[in-house]
């Protein structure tokens, strides 16, 4: 008999979606593979000098369990340069991935039935968390076309027992960019209710209209000491295997989570440590702004395509790497005998049909959704969006050959 919280998770929609590329593709179809959450590319060469340089001289030991000292000043210092003002090392833990920066500030803020503010569609790894932490999510949804939240409705579902709020932006699944306005109001929210923000900011590096990425904590800066901001090195330097990530908070959250870590899991992998340390003490940006320029351009690829859609607005896709879909318009068109009642339906038949994996918005929440992501090899992104924008332009024709 397993313990009840193993229940509480369904299992990963994108490991599930990946999961039947490769199945198509091992009867020898051609499969694009915009499912994956990751950028396609190959590592830093600075990242993997300094992993090589850390075997050699055959670092092999435990480290601090909230990581080197000397990379979490590293980090304090790379953090402060993106965000305009200063952080300490006394403010940053090294952890394995975003994931379980994450899972930190659930554990370290939770007791059970504290409610958590969360935004849908969404990453379902918030939702799971909170549960896992004891907690009880509360899902505010944002709409299309921005899926940008109302603070309006963020309030409606603060009760007493509200405890946290979660954001992410930019976003994952819908490619959201929060404005700074929005940024504040709910930085004003958390003040006025006595809530903790825990801000994802891991895809911080990918931000496609305007300026730059805007940390809640550089928009409103009073709120820092009730903030868990979490990033990774996971998607900018594309090496979501190494497990390299940090959260960044106040000083007690620290002391917390060095306690968490030391009885979980122990330091983040050492060798990794070593190997982002090289990179932040080497890396002149080049890297970073060449994955920018390769995203840029197959964003702006993407959406030349996407424009062809009839019954499907042509997403945002401000930020993140993420094509994100709203189906309801086609779905409402269907007629109503048709088998095609939901867009998991469409997922599989773009698999089938066009052979496209894609993700579909149930797995973040949202029953109208399709994520498509533009992280995958540069090369396979424009046919297979021309075979999406056929198989969706066509999909009366497309079920009856089914
Ligand atoms: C919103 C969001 N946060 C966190 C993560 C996890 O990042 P990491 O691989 O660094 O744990 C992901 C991965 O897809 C994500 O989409």
């Amino acid at each position: 008999m397993l313990a009840h919280r193993i229940s509480l998770f369904s299992g990963s929609g994108t490991a599930a979606a990946r999961e039947a590329a490769k199945a198509a593709a091992a009867q020898g179809r051609e499969i694009a593979d915009l499912a994956a959450g990751e950028v396609i590319a190959a590592p830093p060469a600075s990242v993997r000098e300094g992993a090589i340089a850390a075997i050699q001289a055959g670092v092999n030991r435990y480290t601090d369990s909230i990581g080197l000292p000397c990379l979490r000043k590293a980090v304090a210092k790379k953090l402060s340069t993106d965000t305009g003002f200063a952080w300490d090392t006394d403010n940053i833990v090294i952890t394995a991935g975003a994931k379980q920066g994450l899972l930190d500030a659930s554990l370290t803020l939770l007791d059970p039935g504290d409610e958590v503010i969360i935004i849908r569609p969404c990453w379902p790894t918030f939702p799971s968390q909170v549960c896992l932490a004891g907690g009880k999510p509360v899902f505010v949804d944002a709409r299309p076309p921005s899926y940008v939240p109302e603070i309006h409705a963020i309030r409606g579902a603060v009760t007493p027992k509200t405890k946290a709020i979660i954001i992410n932006s930019p976003n994952n699944p819908t490619g959201a960019v929060y404005d700074r306005t929005t940024l504040q109001a709910v930085g004003d929210l958390a003040i006025n209710y006595n809530l903790w923000i825990v801000s994802d900011e891991c895809y911080s590096s990918f931000v496609f209209v305007g300026h730059r990425h805007q940390s809640i904590t550089a928009a409103h800066p009073s709120i820092r000491s009730r903030t868990i901001l979490v990033n990774a090195f996971s998607k900018e330097l594309a090496i979501t295997g190494w497990r390299l990530g940090y959260l960044a908070a106040p000083p007690e959250i620290v002391a917390a989570a060095k306690k968490l870590q030391s009885m979980m899991t122990s330091n983040a992998n050492v060798i990794a440590q070593h190997a982002i340390l090289h990179h932040l003490e080497v890396s002149d940006g080049s890297y970073e702004r060449e994955i920018y320029r390769r995203l840029a351009a197959a964003r702006k690829a993407g959406l030349r395509v996407l424009c062809k859609l009839k019954d499907v607005a042509p997403p945002r896709a401000d930020g993140s790497f993420f094509f994100y879909l709203d189906l309801k318009t086609i779905l409402a068109r269907l007629p109503r005998t048709s088998s095609i009642r939901t867009a998991e339906d469409i997922a599989r038949i773009l698999l089938e049909q066009a052979g496209v994996a894609s993700v579909a918005g149930s797995t973040f929440g949202d029953e109208a959704g399709l994520r498509l992501s533009f992280g995958a090899p540069p090369e396979t992104i424009e046919p297979a969006l021309e075979k999406v924008v056929a198989t969706l332009n066509d999909l009366k024709s497309h079920e009856a050959a089914a």
